[in-house]
């Protein structure tokens, strides 16, 4: 049990899930609310992760959307520095394989209107990738028909290196190894690290979803545009709308969120006249903590 000062109390449970920043524990309030408590590393000086603590928080209250994981308290306790989080059932990378193509205007939908939103604060989320993106269930609990849910929607979350898009400099800002896009290998060549560099983050998320794991790329693949042809082959509606996300030269990329789900829309409609494409329920298998119980069946959210 651990006490922000006179104004929480939490239950720290089992250790659900790590990043580069942060180990992440299952946690409670006293109202025995579902939360995650997120422990920073002691990665650097006590300052150095004060400062990274301090930005993660300032861009959380900053950042207030349905589709971004909603803070409900930060503090240090015994010289750690917590965020306590909405618990989400799964990041995306624990469900990929059991996924397909029928999530993807879903995910990009509630994805794509968090970047929106941070966009329009004038910043760069920076690390949109299936390990920050999180599968939220909302239950209905007082009429439990069939109809009433629950609900699976999609929250962004880890705004640890979310950053003023004016404040990025062209080398060295701080972006995760293993998905450098183009401009971060070579600006020259490709354009300024900015708002679009988390559109392409985008396209690689829902390219991973079409094929069901975390796809990961050399350099000399990233700038030949491998990404982007792989998503132009794929026999799918969706190909397209995720080929123009992944243009490697940031000036020929889809420019916005709205223009990116304007795309898969109109593949969404050319699937499904009505423009109601429902996908069908997925046996996810058992949540970290399923409110509604096993055998419950879940349903995503129609994007129409
Ligand atoms: N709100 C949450 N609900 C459920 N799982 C979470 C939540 N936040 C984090 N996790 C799990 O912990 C992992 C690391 O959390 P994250 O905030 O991305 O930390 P880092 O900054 O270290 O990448 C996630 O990929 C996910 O598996
Ligand atoms: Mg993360």
């Amino acid at each position: 049990m651990i006490t922000n000062g006179g104004s929480g109390t939490y239950f720290i449970g089992a250790h659900i899930g790590a990043g580069s920043y942060g180990d992440v524990y299952e946690c409670t309030d006293e109202w025995s609310n579902a939360l995650v408590a997120k422990v920073l590393k002691p990665a650097g000086t006590f300052e150095d992760v004060q400062r990274q603590w301090e930005a993660e928080v300032a861009n959380l209250v900053n950042m207030r959307h349905p589709n971004i994981t909603y803070m409900h308290d930060a503090f240090v306790h015994d010289n750690c520095f917590y965020i306590i989080v909405e618990k989400c059932l799964y990041s995306l990378d624990r469900v990929l394989p059991k996924i397909d193509e029928t999530w993807v205007p879903h995910i990009a939908r509630d994805v794509l209107q968090a970047l929106a939103f941070i966009h329009r604060f004038g910043y760069v989320h920076k690390d949109v990738h299936p390990g920050n993106v999180f599968v939220s269930l909302t239950s209905d609990v007082i009429s439990r028909s069939e109809d009433a849910g629950p609900y699976l929607s999609f929250k962004l979350g880890d705004l640890g290196i979310t950053r003023m898009e004016n404040d990025i400099r062209t080398t060295g800002t701080v972006l995760a190894p293993w998905m450098r896009p183009p401009e971060a290998i070579d600006p020259g060549r490709f354009g300024a690290i900015g708002r679009q560099t988390d559109i392409y983050h985008a396209g690689l998320l829902l390219l991973s979803v079409m094929h069901g794991e975390v796809l990961l790329f050399e350099e000399t693949d990233i700038v030949a545009g491998a990404p982007l042809r792989m998503a132009d082959s794929l026999d799918s509606p969706y190909g397209q709308a995720i080929a123009s996300a992944l243009h490697p030269k940031v000036m020929y990329r889809t420019q916005t969120s709205l223009e990116f789900w304007r795309e898969i829309q109109a593949a969404l409609q050319y699937l499904a006249p009505g423009g109601n494409a429902t996908p069908a329920p997925m046996d996810l298998g058992p949540p970290l903590t399923n409110p509604s119980g096993p055998g419950k069946p879940t349903k995503t959210r129609s994007s129409s």
